[in-house]
């Protein structure tokens, strides 16, 4: 009986760490929107049961911030390009996807403070062509893909002159595109394109990248006016993120777990 009642309380236990299973002061949830083909910020990962969970940058952000609001963590995930009209429409309370305040997305949203700066952008080539791709005039003619609503299609757009820009949903389909030759580059955020040339041995940074300029900060996004009075608190909780050092844990959180999401990845099939 005590042996039983041991079990139970060691189950009781583990269920309780989980933090998706952790039950939140009043039963509210955070509900997250995030783009998970983003590594290291966010991504997908098998976890020691062989399911696949969320892990990255953004997604402790996100724990970090439900834990200081003392709610409990919803993870949905959604291509990049629709997060913005799916929170404004009210399906998320947040989106965090290494996505940067601009212009545009202020009409559509309200942004929290900075939490993170990543790398300059930087251009993901075949390895072989990385020098030789030293200027952004060297793109003329070639395909140039970036993810749909992004600040990098952005950059092949305008930056790029000549280069037939290729707008995908899904990062991961621009990266098997490019190990598969179907196109010729693909503008990231440095911290990804790093990750992926780190990944896959055929890829590596073009020269070129050093003509691009800084990158700008990442940040949270809530609904435009902020009807669920969710700023506040967040920033708060980002401010005290930043000054207790964890945003430098989450980075080395999320590499030390990038090494089992690259192993996966090598294994899946092409798209
Ligand atoms: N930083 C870029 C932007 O704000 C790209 C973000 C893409 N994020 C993602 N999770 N796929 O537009």
């Amino acid at each position: 009986m005590k042996k039983v009642l041991a079990i139970m309380l060691v189950m009781l236990m583990a269920f309780a760490m989980c933090p998706t299973f952790a039950m939140a002061a009043e039963g509210e949830t955070l509900i997250l929107g995030t783009s998970a083909d983003y590594a290291p910020f966010e991504f997908m990962y098998p976890n020691d049961d062989g399911e696949m969970v969320y892990g990255g940058i953004d997604i402790f952000v996100a724990e970090y911030l439900a834990e200081a609001t003392g709610k409990e963590l919803v993870i949905e995930n959604m291509a990049f390009d629709y997060l913005l009209a799916a929170l404004q429409k009210g399906d998320y309370d947040i989106v965090i996807a290494a996505m940067e305040e601009t212009e545009e997305r202020l009409n559509a949203a309200d942004f929290s403070d900075p939490y993170y700066t990543d790398y300059p952008a930087m251009i993901l080539v075949k390895a072989d062509k990385a020098e030789e791709l030293a200027t952004l005039a060297d793109f003329d003619g070639l395909y140039v893909a970036a993810q749909t609503g992004t600040t990098k299609l952005d950059i092949a757009n305008n930056d790029m002159p000549g280069a037939n820009v290729v707008a995908l949903q899904n990062v991961n389909d621009i990266i098997n595109q490019l190990v598969n030759d179907k196109i010729d580059a693909a503008v990231l955020d440095g911290g990804v394109a790093l990750e992926f040339a780190d990944a896959e041995e055929s890829l590596a940074i073009a020269v070129a990248s050093d003509e691009l300029g800084a990158a700008a900060p990442f940040c949270v996004a809530v609904q435009k006016g902020d009807p669920k009075g969710l700023l506040p608190g967040i920033n708060e909780a980002i401010a005290q993120m930043i000054e207790e050092g964890k945003v430098e844990e989450f980075v080395q959180m999320a590499d030390d777990l990038s090494g089992v999401a690259e192993e996966v990845s090598a294994d899946a099939p092409e798209a």
